[in-house]
């Protein structure tokens, strides 16, 4: 058959010369060689990039076409530009020296995988749509879920992010306190609660938020002078809302807040919890992964106890941006908030296998499993242990020479490998320390060696150094706190 006269043969010839179809593969291969070879030296070399760009808004924007090209352009020119002007304006994540948010990296393993899954380009929605790819993802989650202790009664599957999996927890846990809201929707409901510590990632707000529960639900608990959540004070919140009639409907303590790394008391918290009925959900987002390390698995007592976790590879498992694992001891849970099945999306497996679309809102979804499997092989057990339990013994380090230095002054203690402090001489009042605090994270910043980021704890200012970099070693953190202190001595 041909579709204008033209002989089927003679049309193939365009796909075959590349003006239809993709790019032919001896180019591709090329091109793909140039491309590795690109990020190996970048990888080998990016400690010798500034961690943050010397860019203001809109530099790179102004740099480049307004308009998608007229016709084909050749890609060793895109990769020029990539060189040329993309990467002078990137913030280096993978820098030894990057210490703002958390500090996290891929790892090569995870980018091979990466690539991999890019190259197949499954969308594993359903388990038809790619068997391997849906049960590799139990596989990974399974071997996961023994690294860090949890019980095999936790099922995961992978989201993008933490918000997302947060989010989904909480739409579950809505389910299971509303269940007649699937039908008709929360209106004319009475209003319920979300519990979690005034520390806690903004992201279970925003989740609460999003669910339509209102912002009036979330509440923020008492914390202690640690900055954990205070069992007592959830059970005094409870009950005073549980006389008000509202309905509990999930508590979320934090292993390794955003700002400080405090370790919420889960054990406690989840009997509090148990005690009026409500889901819960811990944000091991960022802390998860230090359960491989034995010696601090004992801060995570108790968070088998919960409805739902969510740990983050992306954060502190070596594992490139984005892979998120959402664990929950029932999955049917998440099934009953999501599961909707349009007829084009039945399938004759259903039963036997599993389909991911159903454990939350996206239908597609990227083959992220591959790369957290390359990650946990390529490293092992002991190799991530060793790596993380560096990390946490850099911070330690780094603690000691805060607290040891006058004009000092550290502001939580370091359960995990971030360290806060703040420069605060005594005759600084604390407006001037937090301005003095301000500065100095600017002129760190400004000089490309290192790249930090600030807090406010207790309604100070205060610096946060992040530890979790693959590259990271200890004349590294010697020379960000050299940094810090020559910015101190400077204002
Ligand atoms: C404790 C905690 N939870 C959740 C999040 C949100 O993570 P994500 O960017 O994957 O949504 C963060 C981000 O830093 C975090 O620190």
């Amino acid at each position: 058959m041909s579709i204008d006269g033209g002989s089927a043969r003679v049309r193939d010839q365009e796909w075959d010369s590349g003006s239809l179809g993709d790019m032919p593969p001896e180019e591709f291969s090329r091109l793909a060689h140039d491309v590795v070879d690109w990020m190996a030296g970048y990888l080998d070399g990016v400690r010798d990039l500034p961690v943050f760009p010397n860019v203001a808004p809109g530099d790179i924007r102004s740099q480049l076409p307004t308009h998608a090209p007229d016709h084909p352009e050749d890609l060793s020119d895109a990769l020029r530009d990539f060189r040329d002007i993309i990467v002078p304006g990137i913030t280096h994540w993978n820098h030894p020296s990057f210490h703002a948010y958390f500090s996290i990296t891929g790892s090569a393993p995870g980018i091979l995988g990466e690539m991999l899954a890019a190259a197949l380009n499954v969308n594993h929605m359903v388990w038809r749509s790619s068997p391997a790819a849906t049960e590799l993802e139990e596989v990974a989650l399974a071997w996961l879920r023994g690294l860090v202790g949890l019980p095999d009664v936790f099922d995961g599957h992978i989201n993008d992010t933490a918000s997302t999996s947060t989010m989904y927890a909480l739409a579950a846990a809505r389910e299971r306190a509303y269940p007649e809201a699937h039908e008709a929707g929360l209106f004319g409901q009475r209003p319920g609660r979300v519990y979690a510590s005034g520390h806690t990632h903004s992201s279970v707000e925003k989740g609460t938020l999003a669910l339509g529960l209102g912002r009036q639900a979330f509440r923020a608990v008492d914390t202690d002078d640690e900055h954990r959540m205070r069992p007592d004070a959830l059970r005094s919140a409870m009950l005073e809302d549980g006389k008000a009639g509202l309905v509990p409907i999930a508590v979320v303590p934090t292993l390794g807040t955003t700002s400080t790394t405090a370790i919420d008391p889960v054990a406690e918290v989840v009997d509090v919890a148990r005690e009026f009925g409500a889901w819960v959900h811990v944000d091991a987002a960022y802390g998860g992964p230090a359960a491989i390390v034995p010696e601090v698995r004992e801060l995570y007592h108790g968070w088998e106890g919960a409805d739902s976790i969510v740990i983050n590879p992306h954060k502190w498992l070596f594992t490139p941006i984005d892979c998120s694992v959402l664990y929950c001891r029932d999955p049917d849970a998440l099934i009953r908030a999501f599961s909707l099945v349009p007829a084009y999306l039945e399938t004759p497996e259903s039963g036997a296998a599993r389909n991911l679309m159903d454990y939350g809102v996206a239908l597609g979804r990227r083959f992220r499993a591959l790369k957290l499997w390359f990650v946990m092989r390529a490293f092992g057990r002991s190799g991530l242990e060793a790596r993380i339990r560096a990390h946490l013994q850099m911070a330690r380090t780094l603690a000691d020479a805060v607290d040891a230095e006058p004009n000092w002054e550290r502001m939580a203690s370091v359960p995990l490998a971030l360290v806060v402090f703040r420069y605060a001489p005594r005759e600084m009042d604390d407006e001037a320390a937090d301005a003095a605090n301000r500065a100095i994270i600017d002129r760190v910043n400004e000089t490309g060696r290192a790249f930090i980021g600030p807090t406010r704890i207790d309604g100070r200012t205060v610096i946060r150094v992040a530890i979790g970099n693959l590259k990271t070693t200890p004349s590294d953190v010697e020379s960000v706190w050299d940094a810090i202190r020559d910015a101190a001595a400077s204002l």
